[in-house]
């Protein structure tokens, strides 16, 4: 988790002018766009950098990762906050199983895709409670995410040692009435995914601001990513999700974000106010 760094005093026109400059960089050397994350948020991980490379300016935090591709992927792994966990917002899965899942089951297929999904906890939830519904065997979860290192991460199916209690209790709350560790093989005392689950999971890079839309599916989940974008951003995003899911699909957000206050609201019945439920008007 990123400490907030103690921010120095700075002319704020010149703090601006040097994030916009470092972002424009960033973008057109290594393809990655920030340019409409939120910018209070952006600054405070630019500054978090800045001072872990014991540099005075961000200007010369530019003038690094323009010629240090290590230091680059130091300021990436800042910029993307890859925090997840397992069941997360335990209620929102209960009611997932219960309320929505019920509404898929005469598909013959279902596809489901995890955008941002960190490393790939998210995904493994669905992917167990599929399993838990009778219908994994027949769905295919693509989990995508910027973070190079977070699906490697993923990919991998470790589960972090010191989470395991609460993905265990996260498990309980949403529903789970099975035994959480025979979803898992031990592994020199980690616990991993069990492959049967894994192997239904596509794991891919996906850049949510300059990708385009690679399927037609019945679940999105695109959750915590988008409170870290502008509001300009965040619609042109919308618009790929509405083009991304099937006439009847279901739209999942974070806790805090919602599809009100864009062009697509009234596109969407609002399944669950709460929980950021909302399904396609077909
Ligand atoms: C806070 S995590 C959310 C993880 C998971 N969805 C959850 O709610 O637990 C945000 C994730 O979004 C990813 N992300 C940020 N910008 C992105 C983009 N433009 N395209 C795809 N993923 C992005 C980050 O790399 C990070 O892993």
């Amino acid at each position: 988790m990123i400490e907030e760094p103690l921010l120095p005093e700075y002319d704020e026109q010149v703090e601006r002018i040097e994030i916009q400059l470092l972002l424009e960089a960033v973008f057109r050397r290594y393809g990655y766009d920030f340019r409409n994350y939120a910018y209070p948020s952006i600054r405070r991980r630019i500054w978090y950098r800045t001072t872990m490379e014991r540099l005075a300016t961000i200007s010369m935090l530019q003038d690094r990762v323009l010629h240090d591709r290590e230091a680059f992927d130091r300021l990436l792994t800042d910029l993307v906050i890859p925090v997840t966990e397992m069941f997360r917002d335990p209620a929102m899965f209960r009611w997932l199983r219960e309320r929505v899942v019920p509404e898929l089951q005469h598909l013959p297929f279902v596809r489901a895709w995890h955008a941002g999904c960190a490393s790939g906890e998210e995904a493994f939830s669905t992917a167990i409670l599929l399993h838990e519904e009778g219908m994994l065997d027949r769905s295919r979860l693509y989990a995508t995410d910027i973070s190079q290192t977070a699906l490697r991460r993923a990919r991998e199916g470790v589960l972090p040692r010191d989470r395991v209690d609460l993905y265990e209790r996260n498990y309980r709350e949403a529903g789970g009435s099975g035994d959480f560790a025979a979803y898992c093989d031990t592994f020199h005392g980690t616990k991993r995914l069990k492959a049967s689950f894994a192997e239904r999971i596509v794991f891919a890079e996906h850049n949510l601001v300059t990708d385009r839309s690679f399927n037609e599916f019945h679940l999105i989940f695109c959750r915590n990513v988008m409170i870290y974008f502008n509001p300009e951003l965040r619609e042109r995003v919308h618009q790929l999700l509405y083009e991304s899911l099937a006439d009847g699909g279901f739209l999942i957000l974070g806790g805090k974000e919602t599809v009100a206050f864009t062009k697509f609201s009234a596109r969407y019945e609002t399944w669950n106010d709460e929980y950021r439920i909302y399904r396609k008007v077909r």
